[in-house]
């Protein structure tokens, strides 16, 4: 049986007091509907639907690169209306399990048993308990505690109200009885809309098997409606990722104070230190420590190198046994290779250092490659940009840049040659030589201080 997975994605989120639809508000940095569309694609559907409605193309738009099917929901009468607008794509032969938009971290080994219910046949409701259920729809079993519907809150008596089991909105439920079911609601509720939870009862009355799952845990079914329920989520969403990568191995000093937001491969041994974040791709090698304040964007880190503290890496790779930092700023394209050594207030952009090589202080290294153990003096400038264009440096093995030197790219320093310190090198310095490139210092013989002049009473 395929598996068709129904988003339920077109309400407004008022409480969101933004221009932005719910869905694309961000967790760890993500729309919220593209976490609900990686678990969808965890589940190896067949087709995924999501029913968008408010902000339209805005939705669209931002997920474009996702591959799903959009459905329009021009106005929103419901989560039944909702759900039918889905159906026209959905085969009477497929399982359907509808998932909301705005319930981001439930996850697939949660739903697994829902679609297993289905594909059996039966209508399976992921439920969970309360302490204070108020808002929700209730789950009404019978004294044998079998489901009998779904009331919601202002549709619920005073009894049903005491309820602590509600209904997540999670289900799932065989094609061709869903179809039927939905071709039968009405809106006469006090709502005065399509319920998807109607489909609770017209189970019980075909005769079709129906369950409720209560969640293990309650955090993974949270729906988010506001600023506050979203924070909330971004702190489950960072223990969960937290607990991932101790569970791997990972030294975490303080798991409350590192953020995940995307998927971390780690080595043994790791360690990472307070306040840190790690976005996108990231590759922790064996025994690569991370130091406090940093922040790793998609960047692999080989075995044995140490991040120092308040160091920024973004779209690089660092071999193994290097150091980082503190303050060093490591942007996109820098490579470096083993052992290398980048210091404090170091800035390095589409470079590459080979194994070895220091660059240890107030240093700006872009669109150059380095050789093997060189040594870049304090505040060497390479001079990439005319004000047009982008030039390169390249700078040979073993080669010694003396400190605060400006290299004007283009610019070659050959293999083994010293750059006299202060030198401004406009062309290319051979190997093996000394090469220095600054004014030559001079004595003014009788040359006086400025002295203030006195001052006049007025
Ligand atoms: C719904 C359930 C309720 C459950 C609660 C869990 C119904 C009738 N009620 O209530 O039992 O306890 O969720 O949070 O199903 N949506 C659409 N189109 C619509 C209406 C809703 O796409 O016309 C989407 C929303 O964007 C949202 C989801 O469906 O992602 C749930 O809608 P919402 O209005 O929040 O449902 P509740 O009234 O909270
Ligand atoms: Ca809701």
């Amino acid at each position: 049986m395929s598996l068709s997975i129904v988003i339920l994605a077109a309400g407004q989120g008022t409480r969101m007091r933004s221009s932005k639809p719910k869905v694309l508000q961000p967790l760890a940095g993500r729309a919220l509907l593209e976490h609900v569309i990686d678990c969808a694609e965890g589940l190896d559907a067949d087709s995924v639907h999501v029913v968008y409605g408010f902000g339209g193309d805005q939705v669209t738009d931002a997920l474009s690169h996702r591959k799903v099917s959009w459905v329009l929901q021009a106005e929103q009468l419901g989560t039944g209306h909702a759900v039918a607008q889905a159906m026209p794509n959905v085969s009477d032969d497929d399982c359907v399990l509808v998932l909301y938009g705005d319930v981001p971290l439930v996850r697939t080994e949660t739903l697994d048993p829902l679609v297993q219910g289905a594909k059996a046949g039966s209508l399976v409701i992921l439920s969970a308990r309360l302490d204070n259920p108020h808002g929700y729809g209730r789950i009404v079993r019978n004294t044998d505690g079998v489901v009998q519907s779904i009331v919601e809150q202002k549709d619920a008596s005073p009894d049903q109200q005491k309820i602590n089991e509600i209904n997540t909105g999670l289900l799932a439920v065989p094609a061709k009885h869903l179809r039927r079911w939905l071709g039968s609601l009405s809106n006469n509720n006090a709502q005065g809309e399509y319920y998807l939870t109607d489909v609770a009862e017209m189970a019980v009355k075909d005769g079709v098997a129906i369950e409720a799952i209560v969640a293990a845990d309650v955090a993974e079914t949270q729906g988010i409606n506001d600023k506050i329920q979203l924070a909330e989520a971004e702190s489950t969403y960072r223990q969960m990722r937290t607990r991932e990568l101790m569970v791997s191995g990972a030294t975490l000093l303080d798991p409350s104070r590192v953020d995940v937001r995307g998927n971390v491969t780690i080595g043994k041994d790791v360690t990472i230190d307070v306040d840190v974040i790690l976005e996108g791709e990231v590759v922790l090698g064996d025994g690569v420590t991370v130091g406090p304040f940093s922040h790793l964007k998609d960047v692999s880190i080989g075995a044995d190198s140490n991040i120092h503290s308040h160091s920024v890496l973004d779209q690089a790779l660092v071999g193994q046994r290097c150091n980082i930092g503190p303050y060093a700023r490591i942007r996109p394209g820098t490579e470096l290779a083993d052992q290398a050594k980048i210091g404090n207030f170091v800035e390095t952009k589409k470079a590459q250092i080979g194994e070895g090589s220091k660059v240890n202080h107030l240093t700006y290294v872009g669109d150059s490659i380095i050789g093997q153990n060189v040594n870049v003096g304090a505040g060497t400038i390479t001079c990439n940009y005319d004000g047009a264009n982008k030039h390169q440096t390249v700078i040979g093995d073993d080669a010694f840049i003396g400190s605060g030197t400006q290299l004007v790219a283009p610019v070659t320093v050959g293999s083994g040659a010293n750059i006299g310190a202060g030198s401004v090198i406009t062309k290319d310095a051979p190997a093996d030589t000394l090469t220095v490139g600054r004014a030559r210092q001079v004595e003014i013989k009788g040359w006086t201080r400025p002295t203030k002049k006195p001052k006049t009473e007025t």
